[in-house]
Formats: C-alpha cells, sequence, structure tokens
C-alpha cells in the first residue's frame, strides 16, 4: 500500500516547536493528571495499578463510560481505540474495499480520505459552503453518492472551520445514506468543545448505520492519553476487535483507568467547563485582529474548538505563506491545503492573550510583504 504524506501531521510535528510563537494547534491547553485524579487517588494509582494487559476488547467499565456519553448507546456498541486518528484508520482498512466508493466532507481531517484511496478506494467529496458561512452543500453531497458509496464521512463539529451542523442539515445527511444504503461515519472529536453551552447533538441513534469516531483529545484536553473510540452496530465494534488485533491490541492500562475517571459524569462537566472558558477566552481580541485586516481577512466565528479557518486574499499559496511566516516571523499556523482549501489559514487562538496578541503581530509583518 503506497500512501502520501499525511501532511497536516508532518508539517505540524516539523515547525511547531521551532517557532517562538506556535499558532498551530487544534486541541484545547491540555489537561494535567492533578487535575483529574486526587492526591489519594494517586497514591492508589501508585501502590495498586497493575500494569497488565487489559482485555483487548476494551474493559468494560471504560466501555460503559463511554457509552453514558451518548443518549440509548450499549456498551456493546463501543470499541475503544489509541487515539481516534487509530479509529479512523480501523474504518478505512475494516470496511473499505478496492474499488468501494466513500463521500467524504471538505475541509476536514484527511485521515481516512488518504487511507482509503491508498488502497484503491475512489473517494468523492462534498463541501461546506465559505460563501454560506461553511454550512452544507446538500446538493454536492448528492453528487457525490453513487450506487456503489459504502460509507459516507463527516465531521462534526468540523476541523478545521470550527462550524456546526444544524439538526435539519444532520437529517439531510442521515435521508441521503439511507437512501444509498451507506455507513455514516461521523468525526465528533470536538463535541463538548462549543463556544455556547449547548453540547452538539451527536448523530448516534438517528439511523442504524451510524458509525461515531471520538476520543479524549480535543473536547477532554487529554491527547497524551492516547483514548479513542469507534461506535456502531455491533458487527462494526466486532470487526474493531478483529483488525485491531493485528495493530495495537489493547489501550495502555493507565489510560484505561484515568479515562474512565475522566468521563465520570461529574468530572466530564468540570472538564467541559474548564476547557469551554479556554475556548471561550480570546475570540474577541481574534475577531478585532481579523477585522483590522478588512479586505484580506475575513472567516466564519466557530461554534466550537479554539482554532478559525481565516480567508486571506493575497497573490500566495498557503503553504508558501505559512513557510515565509515560519522563517522569517517565528510563528506557524496550519495551511489550508493541509484540509484540502487553498487560500486558508487554520489559526489557534486558544493560547495565553500576550502569546496570541505577539503572535499575531508577527503575521501582520509576514502579510505586510504581500499587500
Ligand atoms: C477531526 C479529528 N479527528 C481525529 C483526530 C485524531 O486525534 P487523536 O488521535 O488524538 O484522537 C484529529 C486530530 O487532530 C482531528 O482533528
Amino acid at each position: 500500500m503506497k500512501i502520501e504524506e499525511f501532511k497536516l501531521e508532518r508539517t505540524l510535528a516539523r515547525f511547531q516547536n521551532e517557532v517562538e510563537y506556535d499558532l498551530s494547534a487544534s486541541g484545547i491547553y491540555p489537561m494535567f493528571i492533578r487535575e483529574i485524579l486526587s492526591p489519594e487517588e494517586m497514591e492508589e494509582v501508585y501502590n495498586d495499578l497493575h500494569l497488565k494487559y487489559v482485555h483487548t476488547a476494551g474493559t468494560e467499565h471504560l466501555r460503559k463510560a463511554v457509552a453514558s456519553f451518548y443518549e440509548g448507546m450499549d456498551p456493546s456498541s463501543v470499541f475503544m481505540t489509541n487515539g481516534s486518528a487509530e479509529a479512523l484508520f480501523l474504518m478505512a482498512w475494516g470496511l473499505i474495499e478496492p474499488g468501494d466508493e466513500v463521500a467524504f466532507m471538505i475541509p476536514n481531517f484527511m485521515l481516512l480520505s488518504h487511507v482509503v484511496e491508498s488502497n484503491g478506494a475512489v473517494v468523492r467529496n462534498f463541501h461546506l459552503d465559505p460563501k454560506k458561512g461553511w454550512s452544507l452543500d446538500l446538493e454536492s453531497l448528492k453528487k457525490a453518492v453513487t450506487p456503489k458509496t459504502k460509507l459516507i464521512c463527516v465531521c462534526n463539529p468540523n476541523n478545521p472551520t470550527g462550524t456546526v451542523l444544524t439538526r435539519e442539515q444532520m437529517q439531510d445527511i442521515v435521508d441521503v445514506a439511507s437512501e444509498a444504503g451507506a455507513c455514516l461515519l461521523s468525526d465528533e472529536v470536538y463535541r463538548g468543545a462549543e463556544q455556547t453551552d449547548e453540547m452538539t447533538p451527536s448523530f448516534w441513534g438517528m439511523y442504524d448505520k451510524v458509525i461515531v469516531v471520538s476520543g479524549l483529545s480535543k473536547s477532554f484536553g487529554l491527547p497524551g492519553l492516547r483514548i479513542g473510540w469507534v461506535a456502531g452496530p455491533r458487527e462494526i465494534a466486532e470487526m474493531s476487535w478483529f483488525y485491531h488485533d493485528f495493530l495495537s491490541t489493547t489501550v495502555t492500562t493507565f489510560s484505561d483507568y484515568l479515562a474512565t475517571k475522566a468521563l465520570e459524569p461529574g468530572m466530564r462537566g468540570k472538564i467541559f467547563d474548564r476547557n469551554r472558558g479556554i475556548v471561550r477566552q480570546n475570540l474577541a481580541t481574534f475577531t478585532e485582529w481579523v477585522n483590522s485586516h478588512a479586505g484580506v481577512l475575513s472567516f466564519t466565528p466557530p461554534q466550537a474548538g479554539c482554532f478559525a479557518f481565516v480567508r486571506y486574499d493575497l497573490p500566495v499559496s498557503s503553504w508558501e505563506l505559512v513557510m515565509d511566516m515560519v522563517k522569517n516571523d517565528s510563528v506557524f499556523v496550519i495551511p489550508g491545503s493541509c484540509f484540502g482549501i487553498e487560500n486558508h489559514l487554520r489559526m489557534n487562538f486558544g493560547v495565553d492573550e500576550k502569546r496570541l496578541v505577539e503572535g499575531l503581530k508577527r503575521i501582520d509583518r509576514t502579510l505586510s510583504r504581500y499587500r
């Protein structure tokens, strides 16, 4: 299987630690263990946590904790993975055969698209429409779905735009999927990191072929635990287990323990309160900065996450613009091309305000060279 470079991940790895001002991240400032465990619980871990393999299908307590995050989900529908990236890989590997078709939302986290394409599947993109505040272009979805479509993939809340589908749009997507008999995969890793107090609805329960992929890296602020999951019809959980035996076998014992604590309803509420505070803290400062570049920069304010997908009207590709920023101004954001869209930058505003303001000043310098 020949596969093209995963541009987003490799670009992050190359430049994130090279610059003075990093505004590239998609996650929320990560949590510390002390924010989840009390000193007594930590002592219990120290004395009693036994570093054996956990059950390869995922422990009953963790699957139950995940299921409690959704309405009407049975723990037997859940399969635990190392990060939601692994969950996406499992779906790409286990579900899709050469010649199958996949309808894929753009812009998006590109992992699944690259993997299925390298495996001989045909990917047909459908779009969120930038002219309509990144709302669903239903016609493009209908065009992307054919009798061969096995899977329709959405990301909601969306990375990189931070927009959230309306209930009506969700229903439209379900209608298209059920008419085609296709599975509907919804990547919901940003569910819980909203700008308002309203939790993004899950696709879970809307259709019998829904597959939810999610994890603790984004809205929970726990990327270092590498905890993700797939939830779907029984056969999807079984299939995930089958293929996972060839991958990492189990999640780690410590992550299993800590993730179960983090998902308890009381702790979950505390974590979301903390993280929504971070998500909201600098949006006003950021918006003011974008507005100060009227005519060059514009964006649709995100409904979730602490990043924005900013359009620029300048005669330079997003890759070249970012390379110029990195080299000459020591500031880093993600080129839109990493999400399949040109003339955009994904910018994180969820950092300390002083750093944000200084980072934006550096970007002013870069932009002034193209105006
Ligand atoms: C939409 C989306 N899905 C999945 C992932 C994978 O994250 P992880 O493997 O840390 O859960 C990312 C990471 O950026 C993402 O943005």
